[in-house]
C-alpha cells in the first residue's frame, strides 16, 4: 500500500489526474472503474483537460462506473442518477465513444462483462463516511457480486449533501458492483479528502479488516495507492 499526502484537494486532484492520464497513455491501462460523489469532481476536470489538451484518443478506453441510484420515479432520476453527474462532470467535456460507457443496470450481468472484457485495470474509488467502498455497504461479503443493495442512512445522508437535497429525496437502493470484481481490479487508487474521511480511514488501515468496515478490506490488496489531503490525512498530527 503505497500513500500519497498532499496539502489540498486542488493538488490531490492534479495529481491523481497527473497519474491516470500516464497510465492510459501507456497503453496498459484501459479498463477503469469510475466513482462519483464530491470527491472526485476536481479530478475529472483535470483528467478531462488533459485528455483535450493532448488530443488523446479514448476510443480504446472502457468505463465501469462503480454503482448507480435505483430511482422511484422519473423526475428523481433526472435530479439524481449518477450518469447525468457523469456527463456533467466528465464524459461531456472529452470525446468518449458512448459505446464504451457502461454503469451497472438490473438488466445485465456486469461482473461477467468486465470479467470478459479482461477485469478492471484500474479502480478509481472513495471511501463513505460508514467505510463502504462503491455502495458495499457495511456487512457486505468480501466476495460479493453485483447486486442491488439497501443504502443505509449515512450513505443518503452523504448524498443528500452531494445534490442539496433532503435526506427523504435519495433513493433507498442502489446496484453496486460488487467486492469480488472490485477487490479484483488490478490497481486501485483510493480518493480522500477533508476532515469527515480522517477516522474512517484511520479505523480502515489500522484495525483488523472486517466486514463491518468494507474499506478495510482494501488492506490486502497487492497494488493498492491512498490519495489523501492534509485534512483526512490519519498518519501524521
Ligand atoms: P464522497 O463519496 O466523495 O461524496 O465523499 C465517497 C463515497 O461514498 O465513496
Amino acid at each position: 500500500m503505497i500513500i500519497h499526502n498532499y496539502h489540498d484537494e486542488e493538488e490531490m486532484s492534479r495529481e491523481v489526474a497527473s497519474k491516470v492520464f500516464i497510465a492510459l497513455k501507456s497503453g496498459l491501462i484501459k479498463n477503469l472503474a469510475l466513482p462519483t460523489g464530491r470527491t472526485p469532481i476536481l479530478f475529472y476536470n483535470y483528467l478531462a483537460d488533459l485528455i483535450n489538451e493532448n488530443q488523446f484518443k479514448l476510443d480504446e478506453i472502457y468505463t465501469y462506473n462503480l454503482d448507480e441510484f435505483i430511482f422511484s420515479n422519473e423526475k428523481q432520476k433526472e435530479v439524481l442518477s449518477y450518469k447525468n453527474y457523469m456527463d456533467e462532470h466528465f464524459f461531456s467535456k472529452v470525446k468518449f465513444p458512448l459505446k464504451n460507457i457502461h454503469f451497472p443496470s438490473k438488466e445485465q450481468d456486469y461482473d461477467q462483462l468486465i470479467s470478459s472484457r479482461g477485469g478492471i485495470d484500474l479502480a478509481l474509488i472513495g471511501i463513505g463516511n460508514n467505510g463502504h467502498i462503491a455502495f458495499n455497504e457495511p456487512g457486505s461479503e468480501v466476495d460479493s457480486p453485483t447486486r442491488l443493495v439497501n443504502l443505509k442512512i449515512e450513505s443518503r445522508e452523504q448524498n443528500a449533501i452531494l445534490f442539496n437535497q433532503s435526506v427523504q429525496n435519495i433513493p433507498d437502493q442502489a446496484i453496486t458492483m460488487g467486492l469480488k470484481t472490485l477487490l479484483s481490479s488490478k490497481i486501485i487508487f483510493l480518493l480522500a479528502t477533508g476532515p469527515s474521511k480522517k477516522e474512517i480511514l484511520k479505523k480502515s488501515f489500522t484495525e483488523n479488516i472486517c466486514r463491518n468496515i468494507p474499506a478495510s478490506y482494501l488492506q490486502s490488496h497487492p497494488a493498492l495507492e491512498i490519495f489523501i489531503d492534509k485534512a483526512a490525512n490519519w498518519i501524521t498530527k
